[in-house]
């Protein structure tokens, strides 16, 4: 007996809803965030200085640039690199828009290769058969906080002189063989948007161990000028600034900076309950063939930062297809996402670029059949078996093999 779906006027699997994700922000966050306001700085200060510090502490390091976005660090990392008119980067098409609108931003062509067929990562073979002369960089991007295959990819950028920058948003807590993402190419930009596994709300850091990479970097992210502006109205006193170029407004605050410091003082602890989320569910989908999860299992040496949770839906064994997945899902009250359509079939890749389905097989098939369940440290067990609940009831109502009532 099939149970009617939410969708089609039956009882939803939940009586309220299940967020895809909720932020862990607890009393040290907000202490820290009213110290802040009672402090007399609010902006880029002591506080942001120290996140920083612990940042690079974090991740390994030599320097860290705290910004106000990942999409701003990327940015600024591809002027830094000198990346510009007339330039190609090679990234995936299997990421978030910010990837590669900011190759856009400094003028340059994004030129996508595919993916890997299991964890959806830069394939080295395609990235290879990408590079032209006008090759400026690689952007490699850790999907959903998969390492990718480093070894190959940083071949190929030495053999050709090309940097890697590494799009880090999910990637705070991966490792690749034993070492930490952030330090894995020249330089890297991580995410602390809303739903990353460390939030500022919006936030970014930027880390490298070139100095002058660094130097230059922290310079653009404020308006170009010089060294230690931030603290032209501290209680050192004024002192003349000199603009040294046409930089950008890229700063973090330390309100921000506030909640980074102690979200990434628990950032290990979030990522063990994540991993037993992952167990939790990659068990109950053993029972489920017509969506299969995204495989998370690491190479030895290599760690997931579990950023996200998707699962493929498995159309030929359904009656509908992802969209129609999603539709009955959230009716059963559950919030969800999509870790991505892919990037180059969007109507401004498709129009300026020329992009075609057909070219990046691994990515588009991925692209049509994603989902991202709710996925988040507070999560309960409970709630794992509700969304597994709704998932068999949504697969068994629309399976092949009992037909569409
Ligand atoms: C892969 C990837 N790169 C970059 C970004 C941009 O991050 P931000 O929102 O901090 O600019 C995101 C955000 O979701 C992302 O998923």
């Amino acid at each position: 007996m099939t149970e009617t779906l939410a969708l089609l006027g039956g009882t939803p699997v939940r009586s309220t809803q299940l967020p895809f994700h909720r932020a862990s922000l607890g009393p040290e966050e907000e202490a820290e965030v009213v110290d802040t306001l009672r402090s007399g700085w609010i902006t880029t200060g002591p506080k942001t200085k120290k996140f920083e510090a612990e940042f690079a502490t974090y991740v390994g390091a030599a320097h860290a640039i705290a910004v106000n976005s990942c999409t701003a660090g990327l940015h600024v990392a591809l002027v830094a690199l000198g990346v510009g008119p007339g330039d190609e980067v090679i990234t995936s098409p299997m990421t978030f828009a910010a990837s590669a609108n900011v190759v856009v931003h400094v003028g340059a062509t994004p030129v996508f290769a595919d993916c890997l067929p299991g964890t959806l990562t830069l394939d080295p073979k395609e990235v290879e058969r990408r590079i032209t002369p006008r090759t400026k960089a690689i952007l490699v991007v850790h999907y959903i906080g998969i390492p990718c295959e480093m070894d190959e990819l940083s071949a190929l950028a030495a053999a050709r002189g090309l940097p890697i920058l590494e799009d880090a948003a999910h990637a705070i807590e991966t490792l690749y063989k034993g070492r930490k993402v952030g330090c894995l190419g020249r330089v890297a930009a991580f995410s602390f948007y809303a739903t990353k596994n460390v939030t500022t709300g919006e936030g970014g850091m930027v880390t490298t161990d070139d100095a002058a990479l660094a130097d230059r970097i922290r310079i653009l992210s404020l308006h170009g000028i010089s060294r230690d502006a931030w603290k032209r109205y501290s209680a050192e006193g004024y002192r003349h600034y000199e603009i040294l170029e046409a930089g950008y407004k890229y700063n973090m605050s330390d309100i921000q900076a506030s909640l980074g410091l102690h979200q990434l003082r628990k950032v290990d602890g979030f990522w063990r309950r994540r991993k037993e989320l992952v167990e939790l569910y990659d068990a109950g989908f053993r029972e489920i063939p017509e969506l299969r999860p995204v495989p998370q299992a690491t190479a030895p040496g290599n760690r997931n930062a579990y950023h996200l949770y998707p699962v493929l839906v498995q159309p030929e064994r359904l009656t509908t297809d992802r969209d129609g997945v999603l539709a009955a899902l959230q009716a059963e009250n559950l919030g969800l996402g999509v870790h991505f359509r892919a990037v180059h079939l969007s109507p401004f890749y498709e129009k300026r670029f020329g992009h075609r389905r057909g070219t990046y097989p691994v990515a588009e098939a991925a692209g049509d059949r994603l989902l991202s369940l709710p996925f988040f440290p507070a999560m309960t067990d409970d709630d794992v078996a509700s969304v597994l609940e709704a998932v068999r009831k949504v697969a068994q109502y629309r399976s092949t093999e009992v037909g569409d009532p």
